[in-house]
């Protein structure tokens, strides 16, 4: 936290040539955000799923400087965000299906694909017709939607390849010098992206789980579809529902190793595999700390909204430390599980194994 305080206190950083600021999210910082947003930059804010590095939406211009900023592959299209429904059908045709969850889910971490209109550039949607729009669960973030006035488009505020960033410090240690403004608006709630579900077509379908769980959709919609591909790669001839899913996610320096199957024997099998490589960490759920009794663990939390939270924090932290090889146990792939999950078996690139195996 030293390196924070530091940039609170200077407030700038020159390394690649740009100042950036980091700013507590006040009024002051907020009016300086919205003339910035107005002006064609980036300003990075707080959601509750992770930060967000945004532009004015139907600013080509401004949206082409988010791809450079972050690296991001020109064919990954990127999330509208917005703070009323007022601004919604310029951007997107809305069918009566999406509005039910709108009424029940927004504000929060869904977010809707629908056919988009004219109005919204190419660039931000990477040439696709339809729309990813979000209205954001933080009153941090609907304050600065609101001050902006026009629709913000935003990925998460991490460099290409990066774990998401779930606190300002993140975004600065990946941001710094790359965007003028960071508005710092404390630990995001929920630690991992959004829900996105794809409503442009026949049956609701989720491409990427997040803290809106198939259930709770299924509940409003009477049915909601996973897409094929959240636990297992994307095949090199296969078509990815969504661009994210195709391109190389976040893998931490080292490697990740998930392990599944009853507790003990996971703990077991962790604890024979630790015993050949003495410096991998070990990711365990808080129930399960006893089993692994004289090794280093990290707590993951009691439950899968704990562990949501934690994991991009732990996984930055074991970049930091240049740690070279990560276990982890399995959580229960239901409601938020399912995303956990799905975060990990990508971190660590589908390697699963199977406990006492
Ligand atoms: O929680 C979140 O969603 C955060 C905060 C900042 O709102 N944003 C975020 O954005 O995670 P990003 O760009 O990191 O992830 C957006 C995902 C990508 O996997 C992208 O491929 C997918 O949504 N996506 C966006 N528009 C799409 C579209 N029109 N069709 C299919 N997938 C789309
Ligand atoms: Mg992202």
């Amino acid at each position: 936290m030293a390196v924070m305080a530091q940039a609170h206190r200077r407030c700038v950083a020159e390394d690649e040539g740009l100042l950036t600021r980091l700013l507590k999210l006040d009024d002051h910082s907020l009016a300086m955000a919205a003339g910035l947003i107005r002006a064609g930059e980036l300003v990075a804010f707080p959601t509750e799923t992770v930060y967000g590095l945004g532009a004015a939406a139907l600013d080509s211009k401004a949206v082409a400087r988010i791809f450079a900023a972050k690296e991001r592959p020109a064919d990954n299209p990127l999330i509208i965000h917005i703070h009323s429904l007022t601004q919604l059908p310029m951007l997107c045709e809305a069918t009566a299906d999406a509005e039910l969850l709108m009424t029940a889910f927004w504000p929060g971490p869904l977010t809707i694909l629908l056919k988009k209109k004219a109005v919204v550039p190419a660039i931000t949607t990477a040439g696709l017709d339809t729309v990813a729009v979000r209205m954001p669960g933080h009153e941090g973030a609907l304050q600065f939607l609101r001050a902006c006035e026009v629709p913000v488009a935003a990925p998460s505020a991490n460099r290409s390849g990066r774990p998401s960033p779930t606190s300002a410090r993140h975004v600065w240690d990946d941001m710094q010098g790359r965007i003028p403004l960071i508005l710092d608006g404390g630990h995001a709630q929920v630690g991992l992206e959004s829900t996105v579900l794809d409503m442009s077509g026949e049956v609701p379908t989720i491409l990427r789980p997040g803290a809106v769980t198939p259930e709770q959709v299924a509940m409003v919609l009477g049915q909601c579809a996973l897409s094929q591909s959240l636990m297992r790669p994307v095949g090199q001839d296969e078509a990815a529902p969504s661009p994210g899913m195709r391109h190389r996610h976040y893998a931490p320096a080292g490697r990740l190793t998930l392990v599944r199957g009853q507790p003990q024997a996971v703990a077991h099998s962790i604890r024979v595999l630790q015993e050949k490589q003495p410096g991998a960490r070990i990711l365990a759920m808080e129930q399960h700390l006893p089993l692994y009794q004289g090794l280093q663990v990290d707590n993951l939390g009691k439950d899968a909204a704990e562990a949501a939270h934690q994991l991009f924090h732990l996984l930055r932290r074991y970049d930091d430390e240049g740690v070279r090889q990560i276990y982890s146990e399995c959580l229960p792939a239901t409601g938020l599980g399912l995303a956990v999950m799905n975060r990990l078996a990508r971190a660590a690139e589908f390697d699963i194994i199977d406990a006492g195996v």
